[in-house]
């Protein structure tokens, strides 16, 4: 069955066809600018204006760059503020006229990247965490997500960790790598504080240049960079819309189970 994923970004909205079995793009994706102000009207306009390049497929699953629950977005950090409380998943189906599944987007690029990325075959609690815009968290326990973690929005001496460490504070206040990197260890020991996660997986753009930070990093934590780079979003948005179209599995509704093998043995 073939699954459009759509990820909606800080600068683009991108989408393709995905093959949700195998976590792969069956044709090249296809971007256009983020609107600004990123609205609802105009953000939902600029998803048509994606869908609208492909066919053939059955659903749709799109990420949304803050809090989703029940296909409705409760936040809004980084976009317009005309999503808090939007009806998002119906609206979307309406305009598209296929239904259509929304989540956070770290969600969407942990659960692509458990099912098929850096955090195959990993039992216990992992953390996705992105950083660009804003600092995105999905957390797993045994391969399942538990949804809306925001963990970007801890605070860090007073401040929103996200404004202090996502990558946009680097490249807004020209931080070194040294300089940026110092954040992103006090942010992620804090983390690990709280949640003695077994490892972290770091996406967004910045982890296509993990070899200029993580070696920086003087954490306990293994950290590895996210392996399917940026389609992850894409991937894990259709991962998300084939699952609810096969309807609620036996465990917690609200869960989305992305790995259903035998969880690995414990080292
Ligand atoms: C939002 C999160 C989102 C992250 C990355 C944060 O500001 O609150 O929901 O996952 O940015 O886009």
């Amino acid at each position: 069955m073939t699954i459009l994923g759509i990820d909606i970004g800080g600068s683009g909205v991108k989408g393709a066809p995905v093959d949700p079995a195998r976590g792969e793009l069956l044709a090249e994706r296809v971007r256009v600018p983020t609107p600004q102000p990123a609205d609802v009207d105009s953000v939902i306009e600029a998803v048509a204006e994606v869908a609208a390049q492909f066919d053939g497929f059955g659903s749709i699953g799109v990420t949304f760059p803050g809090v989703v629950v029940d296909g409705v977005t409760r936040s809004a950090a980084n976009v317009d503020k005309s999503w808090v409380d939007a009806p998002a998943a119906q609206l979307f189906t309406e305009r598209l006229g296929k239904p259509v599944t929304v989540l956070n987007d770290a969600d969407a690029a942990g659960v692509a990247e458990v099912a098929f990325g850096a955090g195959r075959d990993q039992s216990g609690l992992i953390m996705m965490l992105t950083f660009g815009t804003g600092i995105g968290s999905a957390l797993f326990l045994d391969g399942v997500l538990i949804p809306n973690t925001e963990f970007g929005h801890l605070e860090l001496g007073g401040a929103d960790a996200e404004l202090l460490a996502a990558d946009r504070a680097r490249e807004v206040e020209d931080l070194s790598w040294e300089q940026w990197a110092a954040r992103v260890e006090r942010y992620l020991r804090h983390v690990e504080m709280l949640l003695s996660p077994r490892l972290f997986i770091v996406g967004g753009g910045v982890s296509k240049k993990s070899e200029k930070f993580f070696p920086l990093l003087d954490i306990r934590t293994p950290i590895v960079p996210a392996t399917l780079l940026n389609n992850a979003g894409i991937i894990g948005a259709a991962i998300a819309a084939g699952q609810a179209a096969a309807g609620p599995g036996p465990q917690d509704p609200g869960a989305i189970q992305v790995d259903a093998a035998e969880p690995a043995p414990q080292a």
